[in-house]
């Protein structure tokens, strides 16, 4: 199914190539004036620079051979050369009804499916995630679900980042908080003979009752500072880390339980957001590749001893700024954030050969990336060019920095959720929205709500921009919204439903009035929009038709009544009408990450 920007350019491509031109040039575009043309095409201007002839006179040679192309209404030139088109009701009726009839409603797929993985998120254990992993996690997972609906093999997975440094830190804030922690780690240095499944339960039973999320997130913060400014606390919490790493029993066991408690609570809060991971393999997964993969690396001659650390030189002649080398082991005989980057290459590689993996983390670790891909591609495990690095731009608070709560910490995802969700209940009480709503089907409503005001304020910029954090401007339902896109929604959904009550079915297209013609032309776009976003990785682009959309069926609704249309032809056009407009209102916002309510 090819959209009429395609059928039109193919045919004026054929008037180029009748003229001697070539067909190439007859690319065809939307109209910048969409007062005076549907379409237009600009390549009359690039033939005439290049054979030094009067644009003009090309433009009309080209409209002159396409006279009496039945899919046009008419041709004009314009200006300096740019050749514009009104195509024809019945094109349109005719492209109306393919949509109808198109369980994707125009969406096409890639013709060349990929296995991708996205690695995206990235939180950690105990470290508080910050803006970043929000960004994170909503761009990732509109880009897995972009890739997904267009039909590649894609896995989410969240690479949790539970092997570092904090690790040993919160081992060493842990033990020195509780002497009964320290004398349980002690005692359990090494698994004991003997030592059961049943034994196994019970310490993890006491290590529940006696650390819970809250305790790292209590102790956590300090330590790490404490770790800056003194030198001993942080040689004890390397060697933590390092004995940890080593296979340590007692650190082991207090280990996973950190990570049990921690991921539990970032898999709901994630979940309430709309962000559901594929893998959540962790850094840790990959420990047992390292030591092999170290031996390898050492043996091919990448790795090298450079003042007691293992490194991989990574600098290029061409290179014009530095670029450190890729650190892999520490002079401590740790493992670093490089080296279970570089040993998840490996694994990935090993279970799902992907032709493409996307990282799509903060900008601000981009250096980190370029050195981690260069080093995979020099040991081979992945080949050049697989490894793209999607950074994006933060999301400031109203001094221009990285978005900081009032207090000045970090914010918790559970309570930004919780803040836009209290938001979202005050807007639509304002609105007077949801009234005949039980209590339990509002609150569900307004974390829809809350949702799409989150992540449609973030997806609609482009990634590298940043922006600024504004929940009042975010969660309006007038302007470039979430909540104003779910209302329009809404309001299509519930004419649905009145026309199903009044018996009222949807029926062949009659496409006259310019509202109705404005919304076919935008509807016929929905496949371009997708297509580029998915070309550019670009999410925002999906963002935007799907703004432009709920706008342009707005203005076809207040001029076009539907159910109260002058005849029944006319009605069931116009139903139809509505019918693919949700569709792909309700598609568009799927992919961006956004769940559609039935009713407000
Ligand atoms: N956990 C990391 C952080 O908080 C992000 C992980 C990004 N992904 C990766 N493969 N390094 O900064």
């Amino acid at each position: 199914m090819t959209d009429l920007r395609a059928r039109l350019g193919e045919a004026v491509g054929v008037a180029f190539g009748v003229l001697g031109l070539d067909p190439a040039l007859g690319r065809v575009t939307g109209s910048d004036r969409p007062d005076l043309a549907d379409f237009q095409c600009n390549g009359a201007l690039a033939a005439a620079k290049a054979l030094q002839r009067n644009p003009r006179e090309i433009a009309n040679a080209v409209a002159q051979c396409l006279g009496s192309d039945p899919m046009i209404a008419s041709v004009e030139i314009a200006g300096p050369g740019f050749i514009n088109f009104r195509v024809s009701a019945a094109v349109l009726n005719t492209r109306a009804t393919e949509l109808a009839a198109d369980l994707r409603a125009g969406a096409g797929r890639t013709a060349t499916p990929r296995r991708v993985l996205i690695d995206y998120a990235g939180p950690n254990v105990a470290k508080e995630m910050h803006v970043g992993h929000l960004r994170a996690s909503i761009i990732g997972e509109a880009i897995k679900r972009l890739y997904r609906f267009r039909g590649d093999e894609v896995l989410g997975d969240a690479h949790f980042g539970d092997w570092g440094f904090q690790m040993g830190l919160l081992i060493v804030a842990c033990a020195d908080a509780d002497p009964t922690i320290a004398a349980l780690l002690e005692r359990l240095s090494q698994r004991p003979d003997g030592f059961a499944a049943a034994d196994e339960r019970l310490i993890d039973t006491q290590l529940s009752s006696s650390i819970a999320l809250d305790d790292l997130d209590r102790l956590y913060p300090p330590a790490a500072a404490k770790a800056k400014i003194d030198p001993d606390f942080r040689d004890r919490a390397r060697r933590a880390t390092a004995q940890l790493q080593a296979g340590r029993f007692g650190y082991r066991l207090i280990w996973s339980h950190f990570a049990r408690i921690t991921r539990a609570a970032l898999e709901r809060d994630f979940h309430a957001l709309g962000v559901d991971f594929d893998l959540w393999r962790g850094e840790s997964d990959v420990d047992p590749l390292i030591e092999p993969m170290v031996a390898e690396l050492v043996a091919t001659g990448l790795l090298i001893d450079d003042q007691g650390a293992k490194i991989i030189r990574v600098a290029r002649d061409d290179d014009r700024r530095d670029v450190p080398p890729l650190l892999v082991v520490s002079s401590e005989g740790s493992a670093m954030y490089g080296t279970t980057d570089l040993a998840t290459i490996l694994d990935r590689k090993r279970f799902f050969d992907p032709q493409l993996v996307l990282y799509v983390v903060d900008q601000r670790q981009a250096d980190h990336f370029e050195t981690v891909f260069r080093a995979a591609y020099l040991a081979g495990y992945a080949a050049p060019g697989s490894l793209e690095h999607i950074g994006f731009g933060t999301m400031n608070g109203a001094d221009g920095k990285p978005f900081k709560t009032r207090e000045g910490g970090v914010l918790k995802l559970r309570d930004l959720i919780d803040m836009a969700r209290k938001k979202a209940l005050e807007r639509l009480e304002e609105a007077g929205l949801g009234k005949e709503f039980s209590p339990e089907a509002f609150e569900l409503t307004a974390l829809q709500v809350a949702v799409a005001a989150l992540k449609f304020a973030d997806l609609i910029n482009f990634r590298g921009t940043s922006y600024v954090f504004d929940l009042d401007k975010f969660s309006s339902f007038e302007g470039k919204t979430g909540p104003y896109l779910l209302y329009q929604a809404v309001r299509m959904k519930s004419l649905l439903r009145r026309a199903a009550v009044e018996g009222v079915a949807a029926g062949d297209m009659l496409v006259d009035a310019a509202p109705e013609r404005d919304l076919v032309l935008l509807l016929d776009a929905f496949d371009h929009a997708l297509t580029e976003a998915y070309d550019k990785c670009a999410p925002n682009l999906i963002a935007d038709y799907a703004y432009r959309l709920a706008q342009t069926f707005a203005k076809f609704y207040a001029a076009c009544p539907v159910l109260a249309a002058p005849d029944a032809p006319t009605r069931a056009s116009r139903l139809a009408l509505t019918t693919i407009a949700l569709k792909q209102l309700e598609l568009a916002l799927d992919v961006l990450g956004i769940a559609t309510p039935d009713r407000m």
